[in-house]
């Protein structure tokens, strides 16, 4: 631990010249590596202390900051972790950093399932750091939760974020493309749910420093429209899925009608755009029946 008086590092924050979107990320900085919360530190300003116990020390701090600054890392990426809906995921190089809006995804499964004392089985295609798999698989033990990923890196460390927060068996990860290692469980997922990259490739190009230089291009990339990967997915669905199964998509901002047609045209039923906290349509649902 290292000691630092509440004034100081009051004084640190206020001589750090930053505009307001990059203020967030500064506490975000502080409270991810040094351990100290915003509302920890604006406490401070009311109730002084005269001693503050940090992880790291105000000049390891500064270094993390500079890094941001000039080469545009995402700070979740300088401290290795990041919180998403109630978790805080380890998260490297080769898992996207899980954002705020995909958290939705999670409540649009949980009100789908009327039933809590029934076994079911969810599938969680392109787990990367295993945010969406691991808030379900914790949420019931009786379900069992298949995650797969393309990338051997990222079911590493999703086994490592599950293993965090739990000794039960109900997650399972598998490498491999989308739905081909799950052969063994055709026609038997109850739930299936994608963050799939969708960025179209020509915004993908032009996507911030941030993103383009530091996030998996893998993981975003969403080929010429934006759909190869989404288009993969619905087709194979039926396979997959049980009857009556739902399969949940993540979409880019304008992609929902696309993605809508695309599973009526492979027998999907019950079809529904949900917005997003933003009122984009960022969510494409539907049945096979
Ligand atoms: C947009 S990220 C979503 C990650 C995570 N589910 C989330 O919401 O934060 C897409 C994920 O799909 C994975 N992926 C890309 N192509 C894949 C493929 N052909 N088969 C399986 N996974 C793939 C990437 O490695 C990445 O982890």
């Amino acid at each position: 631990m290292f000691e630092v008086s509440s004034e100081k590092l009051l004084l640190w924050i206020q001589n750090i010249n930053t505009n307001e979107e990059d203020r967030d990320s500064l506490y975000q900085l502080i409270d991810l590596r040094g351990g100290i919360s915003r509302s920890e530190i604006n406490s401070f300003k009311i109730k002084p202390q005269k001693v503050v116990n940090m992880k790291v020390s105000l000049d390891s701090l500064s270094e993390n900051w500079n890094e941001f600054i000039q080469i545009k890392k995402p700070i979740q990426y300088i401290c290795n972790s990041c919180y998403w809906r109630d978790l805080n995921l380890e998260v490297n190089k080769y898992v996207l950093i899980p954002r705020v809006e995909t958290e939705q995804i999670t409540d649009i499964a949980l009100n789908l399932i009327s039933d809590s004392k029934k076994e079911l089985i969810i599938a969680d295609l392109g787990t990367g750091s295993g945010a969406i798999a691991i808030s379900l698989a914790l949420k019931n033990s009786l379900w069992t939760v298949l995650a797969t990923d393309i990338e051997q890196n990222a079911i590493n460390l999703a086994n490592n974020n599950f293993k965090k927060y739990s000794n039960t068996n109900n997650l399972k990860l598998f490498c491999g493309r989308w739905w081909q290692p799950l052969k063994k469980y055709a026609g038997k997922i109850n739930i299936a749910i994608s963050n799939p990259p969708y960025i179209p490739l020509k915004v993908y190009e032009n996507l911030p420093i941030s993103v383009k230089n530091h996030e998996p291009q893998i993981a975003l990339n969403g080929g010429d429209d934006g759909l190869l990967h989404i288009r993969e997915i619905i087709e194979e669905a039926p396979k997959y899925l049980k009857k009556d199964g739902w399969l949940l998509l993540e979409n880019h901002f304008d992609q929902a009608q696309k993605v809508k047609t695309l599973m009526m045209h492979y027998g999907f039923e019950s079809i529904r755009i949900v917005k997003d906290l933003y009122g984009i349509g960022r969510f494409t649902i539907g049945r096979y029946k």
